[in-house]
């Protein structure tokens, strides 16, 4: 069997103007917290703020080569061991199955790297594609933060998941089977 060539990487300078279209796509846009178009000078600003932060790190996610999607950690808490993530493939003609590739490699990063204890995602109650993925790579409903979200003038609920240590080998040995 042959590995898939897939890496993550810290975002860079070059990348910039790739994210920038990216996050700003409809399709992206729609299911994140903040969903205004963002202002170049914006987008310098936080990646600028990146540079300097200790909690917070940005990865492209590649395969073969070619930038396929972003992986975001950030509020790093060291006293409890725990971050959150959030992540998006930006090309729409990303292959099949690159989700779980870049999930494995950002999981993996938090667990073995950073050794952290709890990684927490969150998603936008309407969003089951990001529902079904989480699920889907072993992460735990924790709960439900209702009306959490303005935006567009009504409340949205978001959907709480974690991914604990303790579960990163059995997830770990399911993720290698499907995307290695
Ligand atoms: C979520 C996302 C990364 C998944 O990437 P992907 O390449 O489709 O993922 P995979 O092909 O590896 O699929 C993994 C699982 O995700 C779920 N999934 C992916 N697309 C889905 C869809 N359109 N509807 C429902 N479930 C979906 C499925 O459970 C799937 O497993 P399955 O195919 O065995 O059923 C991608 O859809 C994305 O970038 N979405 C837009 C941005 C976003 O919502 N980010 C998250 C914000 S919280």
């Amino acid at each position: 069997m042959t590995s898939p060539n897939i890496l993550l990487r810290p975002v860079e300078e070059r990348d910039l103007e790739l994210l920038l279209a990216w996050r700003n796509s409809e399709r992206i846009r729609a299911n994140m917290y903040t969903d205004h178009i963002i202002t170049w000078e914006e987008h310098r600003s936080w990646f600028e703020r990146l540079t300097r932060d200790k909690e917070s790190f940005a990865f492209i996610f590649e395969a073969e080569g070619r930038p396929l999607g972003v992986v975001n950690l950030n509020h790093m808490d060291r006293a409890n061991n725990r971050c959150h993530w959030g992540f998006y493939l930006g090309e729409t003609d990303a292959p099949k199955g690159s989700g779980t590739q870049m999930a494995y490699l950002a999981l993996r990063h938090v667990f073995e790297e950073l050794k952290l204890h709890k990684v927490i995602g969150e998603a936008l109650a309407f969003n089951s594609a990001s529902i079904a993925y989480h699920e889907k790579l072993g992460f735990s409903r924790e709960g439900q933060l209702v009306e959490h979200v303005f935006r567009d003038g009504s409340y949205l609920d978001v959907i709480c998941f974690a991914l604990l240590s303790r579960d990163w080998p059995r997830v770990k040995a399911s993720l290698e089977k499907k995307c290695l």
